[in-house]
């Protein structure tokens, strides 16, 4: 397994919309307007239909995948996993034996299952007792072994990176923690897909958001997302880093000035209960000058409620951003320059 520190955090986000746009099943996600408290108008990238897949996430792991097996390849021919190069036998048998293992609240492991498939590679996903049978039946039908092992996600993190160690498979978190980054910056490259996307949309309207919320989990998403908008949007916003407050892990690192857990119970916000923060996002985040906000658990309910109203069915995790805008205080929704900018990131399984 690889060994590195390094907090920073420099995608080569150019390279992960190329690779997006080779795949004939990709599109950009839609940019809708809802209507928020107030009547006020509310813009909303819909990712609950990604590539298919339900979630972001289907930009995050399969992109993974695909640099690592590019990566190992050329380690061991000298050359890249070129489409033309992966009809080779030679090639299919190296894909063919190789296992990608993870811990998953749902949609990462999906984009694991589904990148390995796509790719021809195997893949082996950690499920805690925690996350709805029906995410285990998807990761059966895009042909991954699912292991139940633990109660909680951070049993199942240990686990799977037990097991990718003994069994020298590759694992691949969306989290990094202490001696494991470069994978999952490659899982979080694949998210800058998502800030591209509407940086285009907004050069071509002219309509760039003063607020954006952004649910966190581990908060891949966030600083992903984060980043980009300070690298290279035109108008700056206003960014919000929502989490369950039972899970609120980012936000106490934040007040901590170091990685720090969120304690709490179990959140209904299942992909957002995460108890240990990415270092590597955490890190990003520091960089770009957020601030932290927490929902309660009916909190989460309502978000998605309201969105299901507004016409997109989703979860108390993909409403989770709407939520904290939700949130605001009503002198802000009267302000006519208020214009807020949610994430719906994943469809109800
Ligand atoms: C639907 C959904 N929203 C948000 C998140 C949070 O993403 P991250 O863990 O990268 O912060 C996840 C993570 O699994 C997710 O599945």
């Amino acid at each position: 397994m690889e060994k590195t520190d390094d907090l920073s955090f420099a995608p080569d986000f150019a390279a992960a919309r190329a690779y997006f746009r080779t795949r004939p099943d990709y599109q950009p996600t839609p940019l809708v307007t809802l209507k928020g408290p107030c009547g006020c108008d509310v813009l909303a990238k819909d990712e609950t239909n990604r590539l298919g897949l339900g979630a972001f996430k289907a930009l995050g792991a399969p992109y993974a995948v695909a640099r690592i097996l590019d990566q190992r390849w050329h380690a061991k021919t000298g050359a890249n996993l070129t489409p033309e190069a992966t009809q080779t036998p030679d090639a299919q048998a190296f894909i063919a034996a190789q296992t990608f293992v993870c811990a998953s609240a749902g949609n990462h492991g999906i984009g694991v299952a589904s990148g390995a498939r796509a790719a021809g590679a195997q893949a082996r996903i950690h499920l805690a007792d925690t996350v709805p049978e029906s995410f285990a039946d998807r990761l059966r039908a895009i042909g991954a072994h699912v292991v139940r092992s633990g109660a909680i996600y951070e049993d199942c993190v240990a686990a799977a990176t037990k097991d990718a160690d003994d069994a020298g498979d590759i694992l691949l978190a969306d989290g990094t923690w202490p001696g494991y980054t470069t994978y999952p910056k490659w899982v979080m490259e694949g998210y800058c897909v998502i800030p591209e996307e509407l940086r285009e949309a907004f050069e071509a309207s002219g309509q760039w958001p003063t607020h954006v919320y952004l649910q966190a989990g581990v908060g891949g998403l966030a600083a992903a997302m984060a980043h980009m908008i300070r690298l290279n949007w035109a108008e700056q916003p206003e960014l919000i880093v929502v989490e369950p407050d039972v899970a609120a892990c980012l936000q106490a690192s934040h007040l901590a000035g170091k990685a720090s857990r969120g304690e709490g119970p179990e959140s209904i916000m299942g992909r957002l209960d995460c108890k240990e923060p990415s270092i590597v996002a955490w890190a990003t985040l520091e960089r770009c000058g957020v601030r932290y906000a927490t929902l309660t658990e009916a909190e989460g309910v309502e978000a998605a409620e309201q969105v299901m109203a507004l016409g997109i069915p989703t979860t108390p995790s993909g409403a989770a951003g709407f939520g904290a805008l939700i949130q605001e205080d009503a002198k802000r929704w009267q302000d006519k320059t208020f214009q807020p900018l949610v994430v719906i990131s994943e469809r109800p399984a």
